[in-house]
């Protein structure tokens, strides 16, 4: 596999190292430097910014070109032509379904998507005011203590029937963390529903009324859940990777994952997106924030701009840009005042130097939170949102590492800057 050499002089007089250069399908070859340890150094790169930890087959991404595929299948065509169940076996198992094949898979799901009894009593052990995504983060980690029937990583049937579970009750648990909060009886899964319109009516429904779900608001919904589905390997993914490479069970791990997704840099953007045009109020105060978001000296950025990878354009927010339109059209919202902010800040930022130097772009988050919160989510259940959507793509890559010959314990090394060894000072001599 390796092609060609990279040759690394350490300057000690010692002959250049020889390493191996691996060509990836597309976008950049990768250097191995594993063997680096045995002559005495190792590679500094807080952040990834250079460094692959893995080997995947599952999502590419070019930033520049503004490009996101799913198992070779652009996301635009996703978007446009696929559902989420499609989706979501195209990212688990490589290819896209047949007919009876999705219908099988969903109908496993469909199956599945209530919890043990027994989980509605850990709700119970929460503040009513407790965030949905913190309940989440203790739920999805106590399945857990569930299905020990499934626990044997190293067999692919049992990593399936993890996935499975997974994927139909993680949209149970963040429904039953909303009903929660509100104070509302939880809404159990309807099998008659597929996996979008089952998630709004529990949500949305209660023992008293029935929800009906608007078709345009499902479809939105579904293009926010595909957008969100995977995105190679983020923070949040690193984690469930990290997590699952000491062998814990894999609900443990997606539980580790969202947690490092609520954070406001990952997936609690659109949140912070939402609640940043709430406080604009105006777009007279546009320009204010636009010099706040460009003033050094304070840490405040505008939310919903930027990404690690992405710095021309997100693929993802051109689509979700187009979503945004359809569900205020259909709802007769489009002289939202949200909306307008968020339109008119889009447009002075994009023209400002700071922001096209630093090519700093709205993301796809910059536009998901408007959309949801027109169809009725409330704003502390954006992140939740964006977990479910990224739970088939944490287990997707949970499952190829599992399965991966070359995978062993994640073990990062650092860059030493603490003290010499010193001799230890009785505490009465200090
Ligand atoms: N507003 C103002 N300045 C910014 C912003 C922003 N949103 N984003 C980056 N910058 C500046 C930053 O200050 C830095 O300036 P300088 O070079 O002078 O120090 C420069 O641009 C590069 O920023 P960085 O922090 O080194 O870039 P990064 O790749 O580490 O960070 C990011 C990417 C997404 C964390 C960051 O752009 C950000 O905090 N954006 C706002 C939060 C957000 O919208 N996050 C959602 C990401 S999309 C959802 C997902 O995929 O999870």
């Amino acid at each position: 596999m390796a092609e060609r050499k990279a040759y690394l002089d350490l300057g000690n007089g010692q002959p250049p190292i020889e390493l191996p250069i691996y060509s990836a399908t597309m976008g950049p070859d990768v250097i191995d430097i594993r063997s680096l340890g045995k002559h005495g150094v190792f590679t500094y790169d807080p952040g990834f910014m250079s460094t692959a930890s893995c080997n995947s087959s599952i999502t590419y991404i070019d930033g520049d070109a503004g490009i996101l595929l799913y198992r070779g299948y652009p996301i635009e065509q996703l978007a446009e032509h696929a559902d989420f169940m499609e989706v979501c076996y195209l990212l688990l198992n490589g290819e896209l379904p047949t007919g009876s094949q999705r219908h099988d898979f969903d109908n496993t799901l469909r199956k599945v998507s209530m919890v043990h009894d027994q989980i509605n009593n850990f709700f119970r052990g929460f503040r009513r005011d407790a965030h949905p995504m913190a309940s989440m983060v203790g739920v999805v980690g106590a399945l857990s203590a569930f299905y020990h029937d499934s626990f044997d990583i190293a067999d692919p049937r049992h990593r399936e029937i993890s996935a499975f579970r997974m994927l139909a009750k993680v949209p149970t648990i963040a429904a039953m963390s909303y009903k929660y909060n509100i104070g509302q009886p939880f809404v159990y899964p309807q099998n008659r529903l597929g996996y979008v319109e089952n998630f709004m009516h529990m949500m949305f429904a209660t023992p008293c009324e029935e929800y009906v779900a608007n078709p345009v608001l499902v479809r939105a919904l579904e293009r926010i859940f595909i957008l969100h589905a995977d995105h190679e390997q983020n923070a949040s993914t690193s984690t469930v990777r990290l997590a699952g490479s000491s062998g814990a069970n894999p609900f443990a791990c997606i539980a580790a994952g969202i947690a490092s997704l609520w954070g406001p840099a990952h997936g609690g953007a659109n949140e912070a997106v939402l609640k940043m045009l709430e406080e604009i109020g105006d777009v007279s105060n546009i320009p204010d924030v636009i010099a706040r978001a460009k003033d050094k000296s304070n840490p405040f950025r505008l939310m919903g701009f930027g990404h690690r990878v992405y710095k021309n354009f997100d693929p993802r927010a051109n689509l979700m840009r187009k979503t945004c339109h359809e569900v205020l059209n259909e709802l007769g919202m489009q002289d939202d005042r949200l909306f307008k902010t968020a339109l008119e800040l889009e447009r002075i930022a994009l023209e400002d130097p700071y922001f096209i130097e630093k090519k700093l772009y709205p993301n796809v988050d910059f536009y998901s939170g408007i959309v949801l919160r027109a169809i009725g989510i409330p704003v502390n259940m954006f992140t939740a949102i964006f977990a479910i959507s990224r739970t088939i793509g944490w287990i997707s890559q949970w499952s190829e590492m599992i399965a991966d010959p070359e995978q062993r314990i994640g073990r990062p090394r650092q860059l030493y800057c603490g003290a010499e060894q010193r001799e230890f000072v009785p505490i009465g001599k200090r």
